[in-house]
């Protein structure tokens, strides 16, 4: 630990004791089923839209094993206002698979949630954490926004360049609170949060926020970046996608200009400046 990340520490923790959520519903218990409809739900769905829904979810589902036993379609009924129905037929059979080959008992391992369907390396690592308070590094979009702030070399490759979330992922591990890795998330969570509403706008260098905005940025801003990567080497669409943080169909619609203005010329897969 240097002296940043304790001080990044310090801030965090004390922005959270002050301005915390303390009052989340979802985080007023530690039941790995309650903990999976949250955090399924603030997927996709503001906190203030999901906290209502989760009371209601909840009194209709109350137990892994209501929810297995009610039909697909009372799932979808009670989902109803959260949109994205994708993902209450995961939780759906998520309680079916915990029932039938779990006796009703959610698996008490990062990898033991991993394998439960529709339980990916967020939502594993969050059951863990918030249910069962283990040290397991997980990034969100919140959490992301608080360490793109804090640490600006992560963001070395700002103007269309992406960061990835291997090296944002060594930076939570080295900060994690092992104490209370509880209570250390719900922080980061909230501080995020508050950093987004005062609005910073510091995320673009992420792939993972490239991916949500279809067309972010000009055409213009798409060829720039092209440019810049193709005149210093040849490189495939591939690797431009790798390294720009634009959408392919962004990527590819720039490459098809730039071909036809004669600015590069392809051979094969690869781009060359012309
Ligand atoms: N508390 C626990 N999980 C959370 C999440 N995903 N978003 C906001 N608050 C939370």
């Amino acid at each position: 630990m240097n002296k940043q990340q304790a001080a990044f520490i310090k801030t965090v923790k004390t922005f959270y004791k002050k301005s915390g959520r303390h009052d989340l519903p979802w985080r007023l218990t530690t039941d790995p089923y309650k903990i999976a409809v949250s955090e399924i739900m603030l997927q996709q769905t503001q906190v203030n839209r999901v906290k209502e829904k989760y009371a209601e979810f909840l009194k209709a589902f109350p137990t892994v094993q209501k929810l297995a036993n009610a039909s697909l379609q009372e799932v979808l009924s009670h989902w109803s206002g959260l949109g994205y129905n994708r993902r209450a037929r995961f939780l759906h059979a998520m309680a079916k698979t915990v029932v039938e080959n779990h006796k009703g008992k959610f698996p008490q391992s990062f990898e033991g949630l991993l394998a439960l369907p529709g339980i990916g390396h967020y939502t594993a690592g969050a059951i863990s954490a918030f249910a069962y308070n283990m040290p397991v590094p997980i990034i969100e979009t919140n959490i992301r926004t608080v360490y793109f702030h804090h640490f600006p070399e992560l963001m070395h490759a700002l103007n269309g360049y992406t960061v990835n979330d291997k090296e944002l992922m060594s930076y939570v591990a080295q900060t994690l609170d092992h104490k209370n890795p509880r209570e250390w998330y719900w922080a980061l969570m909230d501080y995020g949060s508050y950093l987004k509403q005062s609005g910073i706008k510091i995320h673009r260098a992420s792939k993972h926020y490239a991916k949500q905005s279809a067309f972010k940025g000009s055409l213009r801003e798409v060829r720039g970046g092209i440019l810049k990567i193709i005149t210093k080497n040849s490189v495939s669409a591939a690797q431009l996608q790798k390294q720009l943080s634009f959408e392919k169909d962004r990527i590819d619609q720039a490459l098809t200009a730039l071909q036809q203005e004669k600015f590069i010329t392809k051979k094969g897969s690869v781009y060359s400046i012309a």
